[in-house]
């Protein structure tokens, strides 16, 4: 933590070279554990934090070799520190939770961006050095340059369209205001006829031509910029077919390129911090993306190549012919005052209410009568993975009661009552028995399997894939139409 005492005393008696790498492997050591403590909530607070510290410390080591090197002086040093850090302590404390897949996304813009224009950058200063003549190595880096410029821009052109998609559109600034003096508004299409596909295959290669140029032609400024244009509109393009639904996957995808990309720029510098972080945040996105595909039951191309979920309004689901049971507050009451084991299914509905507090009142309650209260957690619930495990923890509810699908789908057969809040898609039964449903597939929460079921909700109207829900018209079930 005290890099640049470490750093001061070390010179004397080594390299300064040797004294970076030291301070590298430092910062990429805090990475590794910090993502290890991470797999846990209890430790993941202890986990984050030491992962922004090796940051902080990367960052520190990085601009004091620049600064011994005379490439930067310490006014940019310290004015770009302070901006960086008031923009991203505003973003991150003003962020609503149901709002985190948006900051993600910009997040991973910024990271895709970095790399790009560092790649870039040294693109221009290697032609203003005057290019020299190709080896073996400098082949290696060229590749390394124009690989960072390929995967960056589709980053940051990526990430900027997924934001987009995930707010529903955008202001156009300066436009005429509305009556609410509220700029117009556009909102962002989902756009992508079957031949598009081969329209960015086309791109892909063509992009991977111009990376070939900037070797062959490294001092033509034409073939970086042209790598700039083909893949930033390939970042467009890439995004702009995947509807709402999957676009938290397509984050997580593009969180890993952001990954990818720094790994690339450590290897144009030689950097291990970037290069380590890198590979972590490019497999571990790679991970989560197979986590949350699986858990949708899609594959990662059938996602890509644009598929269903490209709304995000609350419908109204067809009720006719369908009856169904609603109940009062006292009828929860008096159901849950016979019941002894019960399973609490938070979904999207319980994040947008913030309904996590209250919920930790109803738990201690029933908990203060000796009831036995668990809360099934599937995957998705919610609009980003972990969604549910982060509001609970907020509200003190014990890591212990938190159960996964695998672990709490056979608890259900022994449940008094199970009580859905603001839970619709990841307890439709139609994910197992209708084939042509959209989330056919999907693994859920078997819900009604328990003796009674309670759904609280605030209409009849569908969840995230659009689709009705035979559980709230199943006998044993009781709606309780209401905010979370
Ligand atoms: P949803 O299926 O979206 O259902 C949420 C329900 O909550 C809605 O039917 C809505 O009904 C209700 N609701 C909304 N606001 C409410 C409020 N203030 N108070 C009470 N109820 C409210 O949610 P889910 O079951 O959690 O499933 C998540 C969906 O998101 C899945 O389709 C999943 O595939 C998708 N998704 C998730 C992720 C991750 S990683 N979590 C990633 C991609 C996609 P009313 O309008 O009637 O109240």
């Amino acid at each position: 933590f005290h890099a640049e005492d470490g750093i001061r005393d070390c010179v004397a008696s080594r390299g300064l070279g040797d004294v970076y790498k030291r301070q590298y492997l430092l910062s990429a050591s805090m990475f590794i554990v910090g993502i290890k403590r991470l797999s846990s909530p209890r430790t993941a607070p202890s986990g984050n934090r030491l992962g922004a510290q090796g940051m902080l410390l990367a960052v520190l080591v990085t601009l004091m070799k620049l600064q011994s090197e005379g490439i930067i002086g310490w006014e940019l040093i310290v004015g770009g520190l302070a901006i960086g850090s008031l923009i991203g302590y505003l973003m991150a404390t003003r962020v609503e939770m149901t709002g985190m897949p948006e900051l993600v996304a910009l997040f991973n813009g910024f990271g895709g961006a970095a790399s790009a224009l560092v790649g870039l950058s040294e693109v221009l200063k290697r032609i203003s050095d005057g290019v020299p003549e190709p080896g073996v190595e400098l082949y290696a880096i060229w590749i390394a340059i124009g690989l960072s410029a390929l995967v960056g821009w589709i980053t940051l052109s990526g990430s900027l369209v997924a934001m987009m998609k995930l707010k529903g559109g955008f202001y156009i600034p300066f436009s005429k205001k509305d009556d609410r003096g509220r700029s117009k508004w556009v909102s962002f299409p989902t756009w992508g006829p079957p031949w598009l596909n081969y329209v960015k295959v086309l791109m892909l290669l063509s992009s991977i031509a111009l990376i070939g140029m900037t070797i062959q032609e490294p001092e033509d400024k034409t073939w970086i910029y042209s790598l700039v244009a083909t893949s930033t509109l390939l970042g467009i393009l890439f995004v702009l077919p995947i509807g709402g639904a999957d676009m938290p996957v397509v984050v997580a995808l593009l969180n890993s390129y952001s990954g990818i990309v720094a790994a690339f720029t450590g290897f144009i510098f030689s950097n291990i911090a970037l290069i380590i972080s890198g590979s972590l945040i490019g497999a571990s996105g790679l991970i989560l993306t197979r986590i949350m595909t699986k858990a949708m039951n899609r594959s990662l191309a059938n996602v890509i190549l644009g598929g269903f979920g490209a709304t995000t309004e609350s419908i109204a689901a067809d009720t006719s012919n369908k009856n169904y049971k609603s109940g009062s507050s006292d009828d929860i009451a008096s159901l849950l005052e016979f019941s002894e084991n019960i399973i609490i299914v938070p979904g999207y509905g319980l994040a947008v209410a913030q309904a996590q507090h209250s919920l930790k009142e109803l738990l201690d309650i029933l908990t203060n009568q000796d009831k036995k209260v668990i809360f099934a957690i599937h995957p998705v619930a919610g609009r980003m993975p972990g969604h549910m495990n982060v509001l609970l923890a907020e509200a003190n509810i014990d890591y212990e009661l938190l159960l996964d699908l695998d672990q709490v789908n056979e608890k259900f057969s022994q449940t008094d009552v199970s009580i859905i809040i603001g839970a619709n898609d990841v307890v439709n039964p139609a994910a197992k028995l209708d084939k042509n449903s959209p989330i056919y597939g999907m693994p859920i929460l078997d819900v009604e399997k328990s003796r009674s079921i309670v759904v609280i909700k605030r209409s009849m109207n569908v969840g995230f894939a659009g689709l009705d829900n035979d559980i709230f018209y199943n006998e044993k079930t009781l709606m309780f139409f209401g905010v979370a």
